[in-house]
């Protein structure tokens, strides 16, 4: 007899709230008998893992994915080699998978990296993806404020190698959004005050989550630390709105 392949399902979670995730994204993800998601460090779970916990009924298995925080792209591809295993290993007896994507499953998403190496390895594998809430909405739903307005330009940085690519973007963008920017803080906070943005600037830790802080004033907060899982957010141009 012939096992039909199951099908690998990415599903945005939102960035904390369990109630953040869509609809369609909850009805498979109870209704599959497989739930996959990054494992956490420490022993402590994930952050997707924490997310739909809420959600998860006692008959599905659960699948704790290692994905290493390097940059040796030897070692990344070997981690995702083995969690796209791993996902195989369930989806070749017939079982589908969710694998639980905190924020939005294609907004700098591990998911995109386990996805292409199990169809390089696996061509027959199936996959489909459920969008959701990603952190820049997530956020400025938290400050009560639109991303975005009329013919704005938006500059999104996934991580800051080079102060000249955030002197360029706030050079020709109304709104800047940077990622992964706690490692880099004072560097960035040095240019925003050169340039007088530091009014205008906030910073997110942990959206939707239990230990969710705002930051604002940041010209007193030269020094600040905080969470790989913050965002700051910049309004370079002046708006109605803020
Ligand atoms: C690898 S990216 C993942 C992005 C995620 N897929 C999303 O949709 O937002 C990680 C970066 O996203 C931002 N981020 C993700 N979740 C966040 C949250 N709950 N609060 C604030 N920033 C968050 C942080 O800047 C963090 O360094």
């Amino acid at each position: 007899m012939v096992v039909k392949t199951g099908i690998l399902y990415g599903i945005s979670v939102g960035t904390g709230d369990p109630d953040l995730i869509t609809v369609k994204g909850l009805r498979i993800l109870q209704q599959v008998s497989v739930v996959a998601f990054p494992m956490g460090i420490e022993n402590k779970p994930g952050i997707a893992q924490t997310i739909i916990s809420p959600w998860l009924t006692s008959k599905q298995e659960t699948c704790p994915l290692f994905f290493p925080y390097i940059q040796n792209e030897t070692d990344l591809n070997l981690a995702w080699r083995q969690a796209a295993e791993q996902i195989w290993y369930y989806l070749k007896q017939g079982k589908d998978v969710a694998f639980a994507c905190e924020g939005d499953i294609s907004f700098y998403s591990t998911f995109t990296y386990l996805a292409k190496m199990l169809t390089h390895h696996h061509p027959a594998v199936k996959i489909q993806t459920v969008p959701g809430v990603c952190s820049p909405m997530a956020v400025t739903s938290i400050l009560n404020l639109p991303l975005t307005v009329n013919n704005q330009r938006l500059a999104i940085l996934p991580a800051l190698y080079s102060l000249e690519y955030l002197e360029q973007a706030l050079g020709w963008a109304d709104v800047v959004v940077l990622l992964k920017v706690s490692s880099v803080y004072p560097q960035v906070w040095e240019t925003l005050r050169r340039l007088n943005l530091l009014k205008r600037a906030w910073i997110v830790e942990r959206a939707n989550q239990p230990e969710q802080v705002i930051y604002n004033k940041l010209e007193e907060l030269p020094n600040l630390r905080f969470s790989y899982f913050s965002l700051l957010i910049i309004y370079v141009s002046p708006s109605d709105f803020y």
